[in-house]
């Protein structure tokens, strides 16, 4: 591998949680003058929305926070995947699951709130980030506040 870290965020349709998970890192990594140390992208497990933009509710509240949503949906694909990066950052149980069932290595698989510092000692469901994709506006904020804990939590970890 080369010296560039890769980190893939996961979720289901890859056009709510994962998008803005990857837009906020790649935001916080900007701020910190280390964009250039990651390779980062985000898919979902499923394929229903390939191919589309970010659930526009998930771009709003990135917009609301000066972030740009950059990449188009996609499904997992797992060799190719297991092979780019590092961490494979699932937003849910169930997304872990899902990876772990597509045949991705134990060790890169790890959920995406157990970066968050404020999160210690938290385990099991507690630390999924919910999907937002069937209830409100609301919902989308509230993802945004955990991913941007949790990707400062991440960035801490990988660039100590
Ligand atoms: P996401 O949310 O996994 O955070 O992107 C969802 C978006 C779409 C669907 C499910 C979850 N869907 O079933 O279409």
């Amino acid at each position: 591998m080369s010296d560039v870290y890769g980190v893939l965020l996961v979720c289901l349709g890859n056009i709510c949680r994962s998008p803005l998970a990857e837009g906020v890192f790649l935001h916080l990594a900007s701020e910190r003058g280390v964009s250039d140390r990651f390779l980062v992208d985000s898919c979902g497990i499923g394929r229903w929305h390939a191919g589309e933009q970010p659930d526009e509710r998930a771009m709003a509240v990135a917009k609301q926070n000066g972030i740009t949503l950059p990449s188009l949906a996609r499904q997992v694909n797992p060799k190719q995947d297991w092979d780019r990066f590092d961490l494979l950052l699932a937003m849910d149980y169930s997304n872990r699951h899902a990876l772990l069932k597509l045949g991705a290595p134990e060790e890169r698989v790890r959920l995406m709130r157990s970066y968050d510092p404020t999160l210690n000692g938290v385990t099991g469901e507690d630390l999924d980030v919910p999907d937002p994709y069937y209830g409100g506006a609301d919902g989308f904020g509230r993802v945004f506040e955990m991913l941007e804990r949790a990707c400062d939590g991440l960035l801490d970890e990988l660039t100590r």
